[in-house]
């Protein structure tokens, strides 16, 4: 399936996608100088960058965004430390088609960037990470496959994100996996 990958982050996910040799044909960011944009660049994929500060509005900036999409015919947009939300001339293109991995068990700590922070600062026993389809609402769309991870005594934000992260690397591509499976069994009905 042939999947955009949108990053602002260090782009470990997108790395992990690229590891894997996921279909990533295009990557698109906000944040030129981010890793994720390296790792575009080191394995000559096509990248589109999209700083706010080159447009106007956030509409002009993901209107630029979805033409480069569509002209390398991306079915499946994946945000992956993606940290801007979509307006409608990118949502709209896409509705149905962007999924998000969140690091924590939605609805919990939705909402943010700050998802590890908060789990810890809750005092819960166990967070976790979140696929799942996004929606207009922010972190509420279906969710596709989540997996559980204990927090542990003495634990922080850095050793805590390493764990989490350690299970998007699953369930992200196992996630991207079942929906292109629903995307072929949808049409050969
Ligand atoms: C991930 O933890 C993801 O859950 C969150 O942003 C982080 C991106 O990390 N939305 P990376 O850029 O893929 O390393």
């Amino acid at each position: 399936m042939r999947l955009g990958v949108a990053v602002s982050g260090k782009g470990s996910n997108l790395r992990n996608l690229v590891e894997r040799r996921f279909e990533v044909v295009a990557v698109v960011t906000n944040r030129p100088s981010c890793g994720g944009a390296e790792i575009a660049r080191r394995h000559r994929i096509p990248l589109g960058e999209f700083p706010q500060s080159r447009f106007g509005t956030a509409h002009e900036r993901d209107a630029a965004m979805r033409a480069f999409l569509v002209a390398h015919e991306v079915a499946l947009l994946v945000c992956a430390g993606y940290d801007r939300i979509f307006t409608a001339a990118l949502f709209e293109a896409f509705a149905g088609r962007i999924i998000n991995v969140h690091p924590s068990l939605l609805p919990a700590f939705a909402g943010g960037m700050d998802a590890i922070e908060q789990a810890l600062a809750a005092g819960v026993a166990t967070t976790g990470c979140t696929v799942h389809w996004v929606t207009e609402e922010v972190d509420a769309g279906p969710v596709i496959l989540q997996a559980a991870v204990p927090i542990l005594p003495g634990d922080d934000a850095a050793s805590l994100r390493t764990r989490v992260q350690a299970r998007e690397y699953e369930i992200l591509p196992r996630a991207i996996e079942i929906v292109s499976n629903a995307a072929r069994a949808a049409v050969r009905q």
